[in-house]
Parts: structure tokens; sequence; C-alpha cells
């Protein structure tokens, strides 16, 4: 196997694992009663199967050999929210390394389709970790204080807290974005 397809292979047992750990987390929160930090990491913890599934995907359509990893039973408490999110914000990090290194192994082999494949996981992850970045600093400010939680809770469920980030319009200096209202819509 080629040191790039077998990094992929290897690579599916992060994408695995943090499915199954964001999954435990979303099970703490509920337990918490914290249901829109609970649902984002339930939807968090399908997404990761669909990035695993992309990759399964390549490797079949390239009639690369899959081999499923092991999963680890993942912690189930976590100390608070915000430690939480550091969990979450580290492990993204290491996903990205981890693309970035099988991406270098691509083009060294010169698998001009595995590095197209990887092109989404790239932009995927610099998403990935503004959002939990995101996240995590809006947990320091509420720093211990349980109102603040819950309004960010809150702005879980109503679909507000991300809905900037996730429009990729924070700097739209574009035509009619909504952003930082550096647009005016009209040019
Ligand atoms: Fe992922
Ligand atoms: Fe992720």
């Amino acid at each position: 196997m080629a040191s790039h397809t077998a990094a992929i292979n290897d690579h599916l047992a992060l994408e695995f694992q943090a499915s199954h750990t964001y999954l435990a987390m979303s099970i703490w929160l509920r337990e918490k009663d914290l249901i829109g930090f609970s649902g984002y990491m339930l939807e968090k913890s399908i997404e990761e199967r669909g990035h695993a599934s992309k990759m399964i995907a390549y490797l079949v359509d390239s009639e690369c050999e899959v081999q499923l990893p092991t999963i680890q039973s993942p912690e189930r408490e976590f100390q608070t929210v915000q430690k939480l999110f550091d969990t979450v914000y580290s492990m993204e990090k290491q996903v990205t390394e981890s693309i970035n290194n099988i991406y270098s192994l691509s083009e060294q082999e010169g698998d001009r389709a595995a590095t197209a494949m990887l092109d989404w996981f790239i932009e995927e992850q610099v998403k990935e970790e503004s959002e939990a970045r995101f996240v995590l600093k809006r947990l320091r400010l509420a720093d211990s204080n349980t109102a603040a939680l819950i309004l960010l809770d809150q702005q879980f469920l109503d679909g507000t807290l991300l809905a900037n980030i996730k429009a990729g319009g924070a700097f739209n200096l574009g035509a009619g974005g909504g952003g930082l209202g550096l647009g005016n819509g009209t040019a």
C-alpha cells in the first residue's frame, strides 16, 4: 500500500474517534440539560462519520484496501463545558495536522485524485478550527456565569450562535452580505 493510502487508512481512526467522542460529549451535555450544546455536538458527531465516509469512498473508488480502525471508549465525564471545548479544539487541530501530513504524502506520490479529495478537508478544517475557537472564546467570556452559559445554549438552539461564521459572511466586503456591515449591499 502506498504511504499516503496507508496514512488515509490510519486517519480514519481520528475521524471515527472524533465522532465517538463528540457523541459522548453530546450525551454528557444532554444530562446537564444543555440541549443546545448537546444538539450541536450530536451534529458534529454525525459530520465526523461523514468525513470518514468521504475517505472510505476515495479508497474504494481507487481500489485501495480499507482497514477500519478500533475505536477507544471515550471519556464520559467532563469537568466543565469549557474544558470539553478545549478537548474539541485540540482534537480538531490534531485532525488538521494529520490531513496536512496526508496531503504532503499524496503530493510526493503525485496522486492528484487524492489531493483533489483532500482539498475539501483542508477547507473544512479551517472552518472546524475557527468554529471551535469561537465557541471556546465565548465560553471563556462566560466564565462561570450560568446565565451566560444558558444564553449560549439558547443561541445554539436558535441556530444564531454560529450563523455568521457558517455563512462565511464575517468579512463579506461584496454585495448584500450581512457580515460586519462593511458592505452596504449596493456595490
Ligand atoms: Fe472530521
Ligand atoms: Fe472535525
